[in-house]
């Protein structure tokens, strides 16, 4: 029985399974994992590729201990792995997961990739990130409504098992648009507990949300009000959840002052905690010695030029493809920056069994190779376009970094932002979509572009790459700051006290 859990989808190791039939384990991706490891003793560090069992702790940590972190297995190699352990509790099993306790639900195949692939990502996703467009409308049919079922199984799923697992008047943080129908079915069978449920996305404004069917939406409404505290990474997301349970969900009294709802007899407080970066452990992990070999190897690589760098998840919402148009008009119109700088673009995959994310893997690559073919020269590669998961690399080139750029349609916080500022060695200039929720907290020391202007994008890059050395370091140190002002212990720590 634990006092406090955890539960979200992507957990924070994951397996994949090599040609003799071994397990090896790794740590998750995405912000929601960096965050959670940070607070839960899970490794948050991928370091080489770990054989498992092994019985042995992963990475670094001075997570709080106690905190049970339900997530769901992805694939195959991660149903074999909860399989194996008693109960799906892999920290007993000897998988190593850093010390946190971990169960990992072997949720059938089937359902999980309806309710993943399906609702989350194809549905909420796409929702809330504003993604929609002509050829990809939404169309929700009886087969959408099938995947909804799922979608309600796999919450149920989590439900049952925090519902077991929590000791009397527990507290239970449920993350994410995967479980937004979780905290009420969790409250259903557990009125004792003490729920949160927190959003690491944007929120949609009602007039977009409502493309959903009106008893779809109402119930994620009803369903994330199941929780006592709903937690929003930035006001704007925040007041469009309240201006969505305003709209449309019949008899909920909305109270803006006091930021409550309350919904047949439950009220909910609603609440903004932002999630920065654990400088000094980030810094301690870019001092390791594979970051540093390959800082050396970057380094070779470009030379003395400039460098403007990018790092994302392949992902629709994150603009690469707009951003790759900004860096060749800053070519075309500023042709004095053609063997001065390169373009350093890490987009690591994502979401593969989507065809939206296959086709826009696909266009990433087609604009990069473009850009090479029109500029490149037998001495000057102007793009270096790197679409493998690299996390030591990565680190590598937040510290070379003159500028970089962050430039999403739309995202809840995003890390890059923060990470870059907090790992830079000279200073880099921060080149950052308006619509990133981090624009709330980075807008002083950052240069806030419009995500669909592409023009206004080149010319800000030509901004950013003009600027002193001096007031560049400046401003980043400004950036730096304001990253790591709110470590995610803290953001942990704030959730789970507006419990009490
Ligand atoms: C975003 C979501 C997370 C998710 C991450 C990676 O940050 O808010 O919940 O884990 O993307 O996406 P994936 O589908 O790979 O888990």
């Amino acid at each position: 029985m634990s006092q406090v859990l955890v539960a979200s989808n992507r957990g924070p190791v994951s397996f994949s399974l090599s040609e003799d039939g071994a397990l090896t384990m790794r740590r998750g991706g995405g912000g929601l994992v960096s965050g959670l490891a940070a607070v839960t003793g899970a490794p948050r560090d991928p370091g080489p590729p770990r054989a498992t069992p092994d019985g042995s702790g992963a990475g670094e940590h001075d997570g709080v201990p106690d905190v049970l972190w339900v997530c769901a297995a992805l694939g195959d190699a991660d149903r074999k792995a909860a399989r194996r352990s008693p109960d799906g509790r892999l920290d007993q099993a000897g998988y190593g997961t850093g010390g946190a306790a971990v169960r990992m639900l072997d949720i059938p195949a089937a359902t999980f990739h309806r309710a993943y692939n399906a609702v989350a990502n194809s549905t909420l996703w796409f929702v809330h990130h504003l993604l929609y467009d002509t050829p990809r409308s939404p169309h929700f049919d009886a087969r959408a409504r099938r995947d909804w079922q799922s979608y309600e199984a796999y919450n149920a799923a989590f439900a049952d098992a925090l519902a077991r697992d929590a000791a009397p008047g527990a507290k239970a943080a449920v993350q994410d648009y995967h479980l937004s129908l979780a905290p009420r079915m969790l409250r259903d069978r557990r009125p004792d507990l003490r729920i949160v449920h927190f959003s690491h996305t944007p929120w949609a404004p009602p007039e977009y949300f409502r493309l959903l069917p009106d008893d779809i939406g109402e119930r994620i409404l009803r369903g994330i009000l199941g929780a006592d505290h709903a937690g929003f990474l930035t006001e704007r997301w925040a007041s469009a959840f309240l201006d969505c349970c305003a709209a449309l969900l019949p008899g909920a009294r909305v109270d803006r002052a006091a930021r409550t709802v309350t919904c047949g007899g439950h009220t909910t407080r609603v609440g903004v905690h932002g999630l920065g970066i654990d400088g000094p452990a980030l810094r301690r992990r870019a001092a390791q010695q594979d970051v540093v070999d390959r800082a050396r190897a970057l380094r070779e690589q470009v030379g003395d030029r400039q460098l403007i760098v990018r790092i994302d998840r392949t992902e629709l919402s994150k603009n690469i493809v707009r951003g790759l148009a900004a860096y060749r008009e800053l070519l075309v119109d500023h042709p004095e920056w053609r063997g001065r700088v390169v373009h350093l673009a890490f987009a690591y995959p994502s979401r593969y069994d989507l065809p939206e994310y296959r086709e826009y893997t696909a266009a990433v690559e087609r604009t990069a190779k473009q850009i090479t073919e029109e500029f490149g020269t037998p001495s000057w590669d102007p793009l270096i376009l790197q679409v493998n998961d690299d996390y030591p690399r990565s680190l590598a080139a937040y510290g070379l970094a003159d500028v970089l750029l962050v430039n999403p349609i739309r995202d809840g916080m995003n890390l890059v932002a923060k990470e870059g500022p907090v790992l830079s060695r000279q200073g880099c200039a921060l080149v950052l979509s308006r619509e990133a929720g981090a624009a709330a907290e980075l807008a002083d020391g950052a240069l806030l572009v419009n995500p669909y202007d592409v023009s206004q994008t080149a010319e800000t890059l030509h901004q950013a790459l003009l600027m002193p050395r001096d007031q560049r370091a400046e401003r980043c140190a400004r950036l730096a700051a304001a990253a790591t002002a709110l470590p995610p212990q803290r953001w942990f720590a704030d959730q789970l006290a507006a419990l009490d």
